[in-house]
């Protein structure tokens, strides 16, 4: 793996992931004060890996405020010229770390059903699809009818801890 460094997310660092969140197709450009959310109010479960003091990706999630054996992942963003370096794994293992150490028993996230690359990948890393909801397939992936809104159908993982 590229000699990188993982740590907690700092306030400071919201402008750094937020250019990388724009580098980060298919992931949907937000609004920018989301990462301020997650930099300033869950920096206890947000982790960024670093090369060189540059931030080149990011794992933003929290844990459920009513069900605390319970956590969300945001998103996940590995900057695309470092890509398939084990990045991205090193930053779930140290979250799947974490929210052991937290109790937690459950890690959900949403993909859309087009980012095939992304399903794939998180199966690989024990997350399978969730049942939750109306189901609808698309392209032969189930996905859960009009989760994000009407026509917006998108597939829920879950990974046991
Ligand atoms: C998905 C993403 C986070 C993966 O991070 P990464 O650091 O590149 O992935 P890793 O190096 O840890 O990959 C581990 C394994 O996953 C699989 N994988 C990852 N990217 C892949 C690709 N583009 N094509 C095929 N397999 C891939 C491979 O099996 C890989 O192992 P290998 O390189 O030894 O074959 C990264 O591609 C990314 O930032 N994508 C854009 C944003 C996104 O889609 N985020 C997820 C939305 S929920």
């Amino acid at each position: 793996m590229e000699h990188v460094r993982i740590r907690t997310v700092k306030k400071e660092d919201f402008l750094e992931i937020m250019n990388l969140a724009s580098k980060c197709a298919p992931i949907p450009i937000e609004r920018d004060s989301i990462y301020h959310l997650f930099t300033k109010y869950f920096a206890n479960t947000c982790f960024v890996a670093e090369k060189d003091n540059k931030i080149v990706g990011y794992i933003l999630g929290f844990i459920s405020q009513l069900e605390k054996n319970i956590a969300y992942i945001h998103n996940i963003c590995i900057s695309p010229d470092l890509r398939r370096k084990k990045i991205g794994s090193s930053l779930y293992q140290k979250f799947f770390q974490n929210m052991k150490k937290e109790k937690c028993q459950k890690i959900f996230l949403i993909i859309n059903p087009s980012n095939k690359l992304s399903i794939s990948y998180h199966e690989s890393l024990g997350f399978n699809i969730s049942k939750e909801g109306e189901e609808i397939y698309i392209e032969g992936i189930r996905a859960t009818k009009n989760y994000n809104g009407p026509g917006k159908h998108m597939v829920i993982m879950c990974k046991s801890l």
